[in-house]
């Protein structure tokens, strides 16, 4: 049995991240908590206690971190939507009242001492709960299995500022908080997550897959996933939209499906342009490879089986292979000389 904790700012990839976790027979999804990333830490909260209910997923829900550690909150409603999931819970008039407010951390910090090594920490949103779990106490943090954290790049331009991954833009003095507080981090970057991404035709394929046996989670996913895709659309002339997050669920779970690279990882905090920046010593003169980069992965094998997991239609691998990877454009120079 794997178990994880997932801490999210769910978000519309989250939410199929979360749906994908779930959908793992042998995977416990021990707690789950919220961060303010993509939208407010209360909207995020109502988002996941309502996708729980319809996913039958019993897990408990703590709210966290409504600001970065030591600077404004950045969020992108252009990306998910005020409400997180593209205006569909607002359109519904869903809202939930009452949750416990707070608590993450110090949940975090309880499973941690709970399952030691057998627990994994997947982190989808900005990471200050789990920098505010490493205050709480470091030890049980960088006793368990594996922190897996969506975010940053290392090549090539980020989707925030130039250089820089929104989790990590968002709140990088939490992320180089926990790096420098010696926790073994994980990272799963665009670098990676860009090169595969969920074409509107086959999304909308899907959906009419599960509209039977789950006609909430496909109202759900269509207005969510179809506002994600329209700004993916606008942003990276892309009619699709990337699974940032379900690709880390997926390294977390399956790592034989990834290739990972030992580095240092540093997260520059003071630059007026490059604050978020993720830097990776490959040359691996820093010495430390305290953390671990994703450079490489089975798409297909990971598209195939998200689809069979959420949406219960198991897609082709060649309609995989033809329509849903993509080389990733990484800033060389030389493009230019053309
Ligand atoms: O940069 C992509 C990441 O930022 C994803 O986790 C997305 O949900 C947002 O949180
Ligand atoms: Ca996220």
């Amino acid at each position: 049995m794997k178990r994880v904790v997932i801490d999210t700012d769910a978000g519309v990839d989250d939410s199929i991240a979360i749906a994908y976790a779930s959908r793992f027979p042998d995977v416990t999804i021990e707690l789950i908590t919220t961060v303010s990333g993509n939208v407010p830490v209360s909207e995020v909260t109502q988002n996941v206690l309502y996708l729980r209910g319809i996913l039958g997923v019993n897990s408990p829900v703590f709210s966290g971190a409504g600001a970065p550690r030591s600077r404004e909150l950045v969020t992108a409603p252009e990306v998910h939507g005020e409400d997180g999931v593209g205006g569909y819970r607002k359109s519904e008039g869903i809202s939930f009242r009452g949750w416990e407010t707070g608590g993450a951390a110090s949940e975090i910090v309880r499973a941690a001492r709970k399952y030691g090594r057998k627990l994994t920490i997947i982190s989808l949103g900005p990471m200050t709960n789990i920098a505010q779990a490493v205050m709480l106490d470091a030890a049980a943090i960088k006793g368990i299995g594996n922190v897996v954290q969506m975010g940053g790049v290392f090549s090539g331009y980020g989707n925030t500022s130039l250089f820089t991954e929104f989790n990590i833009f968002v709140d990088p003095e939490s992320a180089s908080f926990v790096l420098e507080s010696g926790v073994k981090v994980t990272f799963v970057p665009l670098d990676l997550t860009e090169t595969l991404f969920l074409p509107r035709e086959l999304a909308n394929e899907l959906l009419m897959k599960i509209n039977e046996s789950s006609p909430d989670l496909a109202q759900l996913f269509r207005k969510a996933l179809n506002y994600y895709i329209d700004y993916h659309k606008r942003n990276d002339k892309l009619d699709g939209c990337f699974l940032h997050d379900a690709i880390a669920v997926a390294a977390a779970i399956h790592p034989e499906w990834f290739r990972f690279i030992g580095s240092s990882v540093s997260v520059e905090t003071q630059g007026k342009l490059t604050a978020g920046m993720t830097l990776a010593d490959f040359r691996k003169k820093a010495g430390r490879e305290s953390s671990r980069i994703a450079v490489a992965f089975d798409g297909v094998r990971f598209m195939t089986d998200l689809s069979r997991r959420v949406f219960g239609y198991r897609v082709g691998t060649s309609t995989v292979s033809q329509k849903c990877l993509r080389e990733r454009f990484v800033a060389d120079f030389r493009n230019h000389l053309r």
